[in-house]
């Protein structure tokens, strides 16, 4: 994915952590990554982090990553939004497919089932793949 994209991050508590370690991970790499929140480990409420960034994203503003402990919470909340394509994806197959197929622009993780090094590869295949179209862009439309 072109670098000048922006990508929204945001999480609640249960992603808290990793989303600073994706942050630095991103950063480190050239993308131009704008944290959302949650700023702490104290709880709050996934569906608040989740609009925030399928705002962004559904405005055409750039691209997302929402983190919860599972990931089901925010892509409940995410996928609400008629412009927003979130994948919940637990491995790279997954990432790559979510976006060759799906084209998703909303990247779902879930930070108390995936390690450290699985959500950077996870992270890194999805930005690295392209949307295939065709037949696949077909069936995007057909969910309009
Ligand atoms: C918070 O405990 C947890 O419910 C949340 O992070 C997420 O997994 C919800 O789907």
């Amino acid at each position: 994915m072109d670098k000048s994209i922006k990508i929204f991050i945001a999480s609640d508590h249960g992603g808290f952590e990793l989303k600073g370690k994706i942050i630095k991970h991103l950063s480190d790499s050239g993308y131009n990554v704008e944290d959302m929140g949650c700023s702490s480990i104290d709880s709050v409420d996934y569906p608040l982090y989740g609009k925030k960034v399928s705002e962004k994203v559904a405005d055409g503003e750039g691209v997302g990553i929402l983190i919860c402990g599972t990931g089901i919470g925010m892509s409940i909340t995410a996928n609400r939004y008629s412009d927003v394509r979130a994948a919940l994806c637990m491995n790279g197959y997954m990432a790559k497919m979510s976006k060759m197929h799906n084209n998703a622009n909303v990247l779902v993780l879930g930070a108390r089932v995936l390690g450290e090094g699985l959500a950077f590869d996870i992270v890194d295949t999805w930005l690295s793949t392209e949307f295939e179209g065709g037949r696949h862009q077909k069936r995007l439309d057909m969910l309009e």
